[in-house]
């Protein structure tokens, strides 16, 4: 028998508007729900990255794209040979969560961008996730029109050529847009293989030190759980270099804000590793790519409710620094994504900035500001290096809006 269990190679990030389909799209092609957590149960929104690994098969005796199925049995009764398994970062769509959509895009390698047919093209974050996807850099994409099966030939030829002009110039160009309904199962064949095509798994060196990117935390015991039977912290996130081993010893940055005589410090934390959940199972080895739960050795009052989500996880002493304060170049966007017109002023001094680094989300105020360039001193400190990229988000009415790109001095 083919082996049935891979542990995922690859994170794709799922974007675009509210409701045009992402959640129901990741079901579709993983069996899994994402929407598994009552807050965003009860808002009706991704409030946070949902996790959902889907494993993609090739049927032996079909023709493509017919060949390409997530079910382990054919339509002609063969057994299905894998192809590789990728995670999904359902990447939220709600116009104020752009931050989690941008500390998402840092663990995608590449993107599907859902685009309903029943609206026009494009809507607000369609727009807006697009932007961010060539922000960071996320250049492998496939465009899924969903909902074919609510308009007809004509809207549906329609919406595809308003598709074909909004990602004229854009990162999105050249990306393949596959007609879906996600909800009637239509053309996952020719979705699956347009993935396979454009989105290839990455190189990573396993030699290389650990590196991991925290996106969530977790406290799994139950109320009134005795300490006997306490499990430690969990932290899920992304591996992107080297590999995690259970009886490794991990270290987290920035790690926690400790007080000692009046004066606070984030000091960094070190842990081990007890287990390891790739693709829904456990391992005893987890390779770079895709989504990870650690399990760890912290109290597990560290990891509640996403209180590690932003940190960098790693081989003890290999991890960058921490900044309190930091010092960035600066390009701003030409415009504010999504207001027609509206111009971006130059970042001045006193002003607070919502900055993105790698996962990790934080308030910044800016300290000294010149052309191209400004300080900022951060609320909480982040784990990075010299030239990572910046998120810079200002506040614009009731909402922080995406105004440019940093660099990390
Ligand atoms: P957020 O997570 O809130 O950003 O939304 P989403 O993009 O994940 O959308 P979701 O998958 O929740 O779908 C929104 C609504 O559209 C749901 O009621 C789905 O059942 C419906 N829907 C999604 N895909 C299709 C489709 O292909 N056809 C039809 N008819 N309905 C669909």
């Amino acid at each position: 028998a083919t082996e049935t269990h891979q542990q995922p190679e690859v994170n794709i990030g799922l974007v675009g508007h509210v409701d045009h389909g992402k959640t129901t799209l990741v079901q579709a092609l993983s069996g899994s729900w994402t929407d598994q957590h009552s807050e965003e149960m009860k808002r009706g929104i991704s409030i946070r990255l949902g996790y959902a690994d889907a494993t993609f098969r090739k049927c032996p005796e079909v023709d493509e794209p017919e060949a390409f199925t997530v079910d382990e049995t054919c339509p002609d009764g063969a057994e299905s040979e894998v192809l590789r398994t990728v995670s999904f970062v359902d990447a939220p769509g709600h116009e104020t969560l752009m931050a989690t959509m941008l500390s998402g895009a840092a663990l995608m390698d590449g993107a599907v961008l859902v685009v309903s047919a029943t609206e026009d093209v494009p809507q607000a974050q369609t727009e807006e996730h697009l932007m961010a996807l060539d922000i960071i850099g996320v250049e492998n994409i496939v465009i899924a029109q969903n909902k074919i099966d609510l308009v007809d030939r004509e809207q549906a030829v329609h919406n595809y050529q308003q598709i074909e002009e909004f990602v004229e110039g854009t990162v999105a160009e050249d990306a393949p847009i596959v007609p879906i309904s996600a909800q009637q199962e239509v053309n996952m064949d020719l979705l699956i293989g347009a993935i396979e095509a454009e989105i290839p798994t990455p190189e990573r060196d396993e030699s290389n030190a650990a590196r991991m990117f925290a996106a969530r935390s977790f406290d799994i015991n139950r109320p009134g759980t005795t300490w006997e039977d306490l499990n430690g912290g969990v932290v899920g996130g992304s591996l992107v270099d080297g590999t995690l081993e259970v009886g490794d010893d991990l270290e987290l940055r920035p790690g926690r804000e400790v007080e000692e005589e009046g004066q606070t410090e984030w000091r960094p934390i070190t842990t081990e590793v007890r287990s390891l959940q790739a693709g829904g199972r456990s391992v005893d080895v987890a390779r770079p790519g895709g989504l990870l739960g650690v399990g760890t050795g912290l109290d597990p009052a560290l990891t509640k409710g996403d209180a590690i989500a932003g940190q960098v996880a790693g081989d003890p002493g290999t991890l960058p620094p921490t900044y309190e304060s930091f010092e960035m170049g600066v390009e701003l966007l030409d415009r504010v994504v999504g207001e027609e017109g509206e111009e971006i002023e130059e970042i001045s001094t006193g002003e607070p900035l919502m900055l993105t680094v790698g996962t990790a989300t934080t308030v910044g105020a800016v300290t000294s500001a010149r052309s191209g360039e400004c300080e900022v001193s951060l609320k909480r400190p982040v784990c990075a290096e010299a030239g990572d990229q910046i998120a810079i988000n200002r506040r614009v009415g009731a909402r922080w809006r995406l105004i440019g790109i940093g660099t990390l001095k």
